[in-house]
């Protein structure tokens, strides 16, 4: 069966092509690149022994979609990745990150109503929740109002979807929310390769164990938690890609109770930034450098998933740790800069 991945070279996509391929999908990988590189494929090869179909590109190009459909149009399913995902930037550039993550989300859609039955999963964000009133976050949980056009884009992109199923019983979709995904497969064939400077917790740490960086600032330890630091929700990303395929094959199997549906994707618990400094220090055996500074503005102060739908409902949940998820970080971090 014949899976399209969209940015299936990116962090997440590739751990997902690899699960996908582990349970007998065939892949067709597209990428633009310009977040990812071509070595990921071999990444992905020496893991499952295939490389994905691959084509190189860019999916704001309505009639390259258009092109694609027409010479696929055996593709059971959709998984899409491909989006501009750094906070910061869409505050620069906001109409890049509208373009990319909505404009691209609304050609795929005009293509796949085309079809008598057709299967989206998307890339949303638990960004769509902004500071929750209630912890562990349930998906009943209001959407608030974002605070960077990226965060807009995940809102919109998710009304998008639901807007077009309510009018496209032929089109089934399922709304993944994701948590803070972090780390690397354990083989430390693929992982997450941040250009520049990174802006996430988890590769700053293991780019400052590794001497990269000189020192990790730790944004306030005044927030009112239990060490004063933000918390969050940490998920291996293996678990991550692996909840992908469960809802895939949800939709393809028609167990899917409506055709659009959102399920958080976390492990429901939270850890604090000085935790997970704690377990990078007990994985890797380093002292981490680190110092307290400022709040970093747009931070709240905690999110953590209520995983019972996902559980319950999609039959899935997280087994890694967060000492696991740290640890294939830092092999992988080793990895690349040997
Ligand atoms: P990533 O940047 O590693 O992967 C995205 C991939 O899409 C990249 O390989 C990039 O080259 C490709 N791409 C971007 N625009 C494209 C275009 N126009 N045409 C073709 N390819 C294009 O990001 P990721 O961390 O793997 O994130 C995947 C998805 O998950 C994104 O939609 C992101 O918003 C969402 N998400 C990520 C996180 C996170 O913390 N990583 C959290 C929540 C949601
Ligand atoms: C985690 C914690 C920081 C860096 C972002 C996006 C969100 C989502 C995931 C896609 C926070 C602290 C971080 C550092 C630090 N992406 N920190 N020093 O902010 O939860 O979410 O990525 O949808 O939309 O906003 O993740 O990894 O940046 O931060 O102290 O150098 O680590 O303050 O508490 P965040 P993060």
């Amino acid at each position: 069966m014949k899976i399209l991945v969209t940015g299936g070279l990116g962090y997440i996509g590739s751990h997902t092509v690899v699960e996908l391929q582990n349970e007998g999908f065939e892949v067709v990988a597209i990428d633009n690149l310009s977040n990812s590189s071509k070595d990921v494929l071999e990444g992905i090869e020496a893991i499952t022994g295939k490389k994905p179909i691959f084509e190189e590109l860019d999916l704001r190009e309505k009639t390259k979609v258009q092109d694609f459909f027409a010479r696929h149009g055996d593709v059971a399913g959709v998984i899409h990745f491909a989006a501009s995902k750094a906070v910061g930037e869409s505050m620069e550039n906001p109409l890049l990150y509208y373009e990319n993550n909505l404009g691209v989300l609304v050609y795929i859609l005009q293509e796949l109503i085309k079809k008598n039955n057709s299967n989206f999963i998307f890339s949303s964000s638990c960004t769509v929740y902004g500071e929750a009133d209630e912890m562990p976050i349930t998906e009943d949980a209001p959407v608030k109002s974002a605070e960077s056009p990226y965060g807009n884009t995940k809102q919109v992109g998710e009304e998008i979807i639901y807007d077009t199923c309510r009018v496209n019983a032929n089109l089934n979709a399922i709304a993944l929310r994701y948590f803070n995904p972090i780390g690397a497969h354990p083989t430390a064939h693929i992982g997450e390769l941040p250009i520049g400077v990174p802006q996430n917790l988890v590769p700053y740490i293991t780019q400052t164990g590794v001497g990269l960086r000189e020192q990790l600032s730790v944004f306030g330890n005044d927030y009112p938690t239990e060490d004063g630091t933000c918390i969050r929700d940490y998920i291996h990303v293996v678990d991550l890609a692996k909840a992908h395929v469960v809802a895939l094959k949800r939709l393809i199997n028609g167990n899917n109770q409506e055709n659009y549906e959102v399920f958080n994707l976390g492990t429901g618990k939270g850890s604090s930034v000085l935790e997970v400094i704690q377990s990078f220090e007990r994985v890797s055996g380093k002292e981490l450098n680190y110092k307290i500074v400022d709040r970093r503005a747009g931070d709240i102060m905690q999110a953590y998933a209520n995983t019972q739908k996902a559980n319950e409902v999609l039959g899935w949940k997280a087994k890694s740790s967060l000492d696991e998820a740290l640890k294939s970080a830092w092999d992988w971090e080793l990895k690349v800069r040997r």
